[in-house]
């Protein structure tokens, strides 16, 4: 028997043993693992839950149904924690803001022929067996309502072998999907999906880097700005998550009248401040630039904004490019925001809000500017990947 003494960060129980790492406990429990490697629980913790979704035994797509909504707060709150006391930090956290059930509304399936028709879904456990997903909790129910679509688009997109990728975005007017696939999009099939997305009240569809057909704007509300992001670009999973990261980067940047969006990408940050502040959006994917220029220019009653493709990791903004402003947000990807973080704490700006999907270089980072004379006030830990081992973060950095 063995006793499962605390999860790692991406939820593996570590054993008594010193050595197994057994996914889909708790610590606490007593375990016995037979010689297949099947666990049976023997003493169960007071945090396991029966799973919300009856897909979970198989799926792969979650990782922490067993375990209370309380438990997973806790969990995630303190990855970031220990993160950052890593570091020598230790901020007061708020309250983590959890997206509700059903609720993201970007999902990534695979699509495979089968002998009947085409499967659609997430892949098992460890696995590359693809799991039927039709009660998904996770993904939003007009994600869900896609399906017959997706296998339509999966006995013209897989080989007879491989998978299809079907990259599925919730908008107002009908999902927009992105197929990956190794197929090329001839006439004939480009005929055949534009007569698939009508039929099924698709908003766009696009094949690997071809727009097949648009039938309604594949648009995402930033703030009450309509954006039409190109194909399968960066956006917050949830809606509850992004409106909770707004908030947070809202009242950090209040009185802000000059504001520069690091990694801006398409506006979600950038155009509902806008309302209230002139903002200058720089990130890399000129696209998306271009996507959040649009908005901005049919947009009513917003401030000025401008854009600027920039590599930030090679070109980030010197110090004394950030004189014209009052505040900053910086929203980077995993890696982080190593040399942009290094030029802040060298300039004169006295409020950041950083949002970060990654503890680890998140509290890097965060060292960095309170080595520069920054204080932390509080930091919120966003869970916009229910039932996952991801974190979403934000936090203000301020200086006198
Ligand atoms: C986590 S996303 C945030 C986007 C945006 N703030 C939002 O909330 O929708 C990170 C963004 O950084 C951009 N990015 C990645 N590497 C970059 C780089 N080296 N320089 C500038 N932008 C980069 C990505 O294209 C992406 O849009």
């Amino acid at each position: 028997m063995l006793t499962i003494e605390s999860l790692t960060h991406l939820g593996l129980g570590r054993a008594s043993d010193g050595r197994s790492l057994i996914p889909r406990v708790l610590p606490g429990e007593e375990i016995d693992v037979a010689q297949d490697g099947t666990v049976r629980i023997v003493t169960p913790s007071p945090d396991r839950v029966a799973a919300p979704c009856r897909h979970f035994k198989s799926c792969g797509g979650c990782a922490m149904q067993h375990a209370s909504d309380e438990f997973v707060a806790g969990w995630k709150q303190d990855i970031v924690a220990r993160a950052l006391a890593a570091h020598g930090l230790h901020p007061a956290f708020r309250a983590i803001a959890t997206s509700p059930v059903q609720s993201r509304r970007r999902a990534k399936f695979a699509g495979r022929r089968t002998k009947k028709g085409a499967l659609v879904g997430f892949h098992g456990k460890a696995s590359h067996t693809l799991i039927d997903v039709p009660d998904c909790q996770l993904v939003t129910p007009a994600l869900l309502a896609t399906m017959p679509a997706l296998q339509e688009l999966t006995l013209l997109a897989a080989s007879r072998k491989g998978e299809a990728d079907l990259t599925v975005t919730e908008t107002a007017l009908g999902a927009d999907v992105l197929v990956g696939t190794d197929k090329d999009l001839t006439p004939d099939l480009r005929v055949t999906l534009a007569a698939l997305a009508n039929a099924h009240g698709l908003s766009r569809l696009v094949w690997n880097d071809e727009p097949v057909v648009t039938i309604n704007p594949p648009d995402q509300d930033f703030g009450g700005t309509k954006v039409t992001p190109p194909p399968g670009a960066f956006l917050q999973a949830t809606k509850a998550g992004e409106t909770a990261l707004l908030a947070a980067v809202d009242e950090i940047t209040q009185g802000a009248a000059r504001i520069v969006d690091l990694f801006a990408g398409c506006g979600t940050f950038t155009l509902p401040l806008a309302a209230r502040a002139e903002l200058h959006a720089v990130e890399s994917e000129s696209a998306m630039l271009t996507a959040l220029d649009r908005g901005w220019r049919a947009g009513r009653n917003l401030r000025k904004v401008t854009t600027e493709t920039r590599d930030l990791f090679r070109r980030p903004l010197e110090p004394d490019e950030f004189a014209k402003y009052d505040a900053v947000v910086i929203d980077p990807p995993r890696a982080g925001a190593e040399a942009q973080i290094e030029a802040l704490a060298r300039s004169d700006i006295k409020t950041i809000a950083m949002v970060s999907c990654n503890p680890v270089t998140f509290a890097r980072d965060a060292k960095v500017l309170i080595d520069a004379g920054f204080a932390m006030p509080w930091v919120q830990v966003v869970d916009q990947f229910r039932w996952s081992p991801h974190v979403e973060i934000v936090s203000p950095f301020t200086r006198k």
